[in-house]
């Protein structure tokens, strides 16, 4: 037990220094010491994560015909949280160790022991544990959590002790004042979720889009939460980026849409290269204040199987929250069967930084190459050639006798297509190490070979194979090779 914990942290430090040594994401005002829980994602990093938003982007609002995008403001007038319920539901039952003074969530400290059960080969135990959890929090019973707490013999890491405090109700929205004047400023908040700034505009895109339900609105955006306990690196921030989408269907027909687009979410994480033995389904015991039906997409992590994507049956509960405190309808006539109603929604919610991260984690590979004395250890991201951050890296073997004007006259002839790099500097082994590091699909070599019948060698990251072909087939065939295509290619079958 004591070695996995010691491999699972080794693993997740193993890949931070990666990130942080190969520009892929920093800890925000580094020079500053940092700030807790909050990241920057460097040179190679935004190229990932564009990547990453561009092929949910496109598997969303290309392939559907009937959902469309937005971009809302992060600033919402102040009365949309209270109909959401998020000033008034949008907690974490926070616990102190009186000894340690450390601070926990309360429902995180019953769900580890629930999993540590499982893993103990006592998952009944561990779901009734949940199920109990579930129960009190629902009936808002926080003694009654803090008491299971104690009967379980949980203990603070730090202290060891169970000297705890009550549990206390936590809201985890930033608010900020709007206006010059401090007199007339009034409190607003920084989004806790992208999705309140689809349901209002839900009229907006319904109407000059001419939609008919069921149809989808698609967003990529910056939330703010101010967890309690940020941990696991970009697992969890305190600004985060959400990729989310809610699809108004037809009150009585969710749970069918519900059903349809957890297989659809399913498919595109094994489709941008996630293996289906990481990837779990788990419903949801306690739901949220605005669903009838829940369940996440869990990603097995370094340290475990945790929450990559949400997908919520959210009902007709903001819509209609909407409608109430605005007094304006909310309503769609569906000629179909000639009637008004308010629409019931199916929301797909992934963080963009945590699929970043599993996909960081499942791309990190250590191997060992070469025979007898000549073995040496080799690291590579196996990332899926259309969402790594460079697509091709050409490479003159030499620098003289006209082969570096002619890499760059292919370099060239290739980056409007996708993203090249050019490198010069170095032995060639050395600069295939730095591209197989940032994960760089294909190095394109150009040698004397090339000045003589135009071909070059392409050599593979993954097996380091390496291919002749002509220059003049160069761009089609990677092109392919490196195109979101061969992504949605799987998402349709
Ligand atoms: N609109 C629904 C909603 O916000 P959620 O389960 O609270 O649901 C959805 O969040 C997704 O957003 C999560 O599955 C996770 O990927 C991401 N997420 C939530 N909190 C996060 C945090 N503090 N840091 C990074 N990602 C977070």
């Amino acid at each position: 037990m004591e070695n996995k914990k010691q491999d699972t942290a080794s693993a997740l430090k193993d890949i931070i220094s990666h990130a942080k040594e190969y520009g892929f994401v920093f800890p925000s005002s580094e020079i500053y010491d940092g700030l807790q829980a909050v990241y920057d994602y460097g040179q190679n990093g935004v190229e990932l994560k564009n990547n990453l938003k561009m092929v949910w982007w496109k598997a969303m609002t290309m392939l559907n015909d009937n959902v469309v995008g937005i971009d809302a403001s992060i600033f919402m007038h102040p009365l949309t949280w209270k109909a959401s319920g998020h000033i008034d539901s949008f907690n974490d039952p926070m616990i102190d160790n009186k000894d340690s003074k450390k601070r926990y969530r309360a429902d995180t400290l019953l769900e580890d022991r629930a999993a540590q059960y499982e893993a103990d080969g006592q998952a009944d135990v561990g779901k009734a544990l949940l199920q109990k959890m579930a129960k009190t929090l629902d009936a808002g019973d926080l003694e009654a959590v803090r008491q299971i707490i104690i009967d379980e013999n949980i203990t603070c890491p730090v202290s060891n002790t169970a000297n705890w405090t009550e549990v206390r109700q936590f809201n985890l929205m930033f608010s900020t004042q709007v206006g010059a004047v401090s007199e007339d400023a009034s409190l607003i908040y920084l989004r806790p979720e992208t999705a309140q700034g689809i349901f209002v505009n839900f009229l907006n895109v319904q109407k000059t889009g001419r939609m008919k339900v069921p149809f989808g609105i698609a967003q990529i955006g910056k939330a703010f939460r101010n967890e309690i306990v940020a941990r696991n690196f970009i697992f969890r921030m305190r600004e985060f980026e959400q990729m989310e989408m809610q699809f108004f269907v037809r009150p009585g027909t969710e749970m069918e849409w519900y059903a349809a687009w957890k297989e659809v979410r399913m498919k595109f994480h094994q489709a941008i290269g996630l293996p289906a033995s990481k990837l779990k389904f788990h419903d949801h015991e306690k739901l949220a204040h605005y669903a009838n039906a829940a369940v996440d997409i869990e990603y097995e992590f370094p340290f475990g199987f945790k929450e990559m994507e949400g997908i919520h049956s959210r009902t007709d509960f903001d819509l209609k929250a909407h409608q109430d405190l605005s007094r304006k309808k909310q309503q769609y006539f569906d000629p179909e069967i000639n009637e008004n109603y308010i629409p019931y929604v199916i929301e797909t919610s992934v963080g963009a930084d945590r699929l970043f991260l599993a996909i960081l984690c499942n791309a990190y590979k250590e191997e060992i190459v070469g025979e007898g004395d000549q073995q040496k250890q080799r690291i590579y991201l196996n990332l899926h050639p259309a969402i790594a951050p460079i697509k091709v890296a050409v490479l003159p073997l030499v620098k003289k006798d006209g082969l570096a004007e002619k890499a760059q006259e292919i370099n060239r002839s290739l980056k409007f297509a996708f993203n090249t790099t050019y490198d010069e500097g170095g032995a060639i082994g050395k600069r295939y190490t730095r591209q197989d590091l940032i994960g760089t699909p294909y190095c394109v070599v150009i040698d004397y070979q090339t000045m003589e019948d135009d071909t070059v060698t392409v050599r593979d990251r993954n097996t380091m194979s390496q291919e002749r072909i002509s220059i003049a087939d160069l761009k089609e065939k990677l092109g392919y090779a490196v195109s979101m295509e061969r992504i949605f290619e799987k998402l349709l079958v």
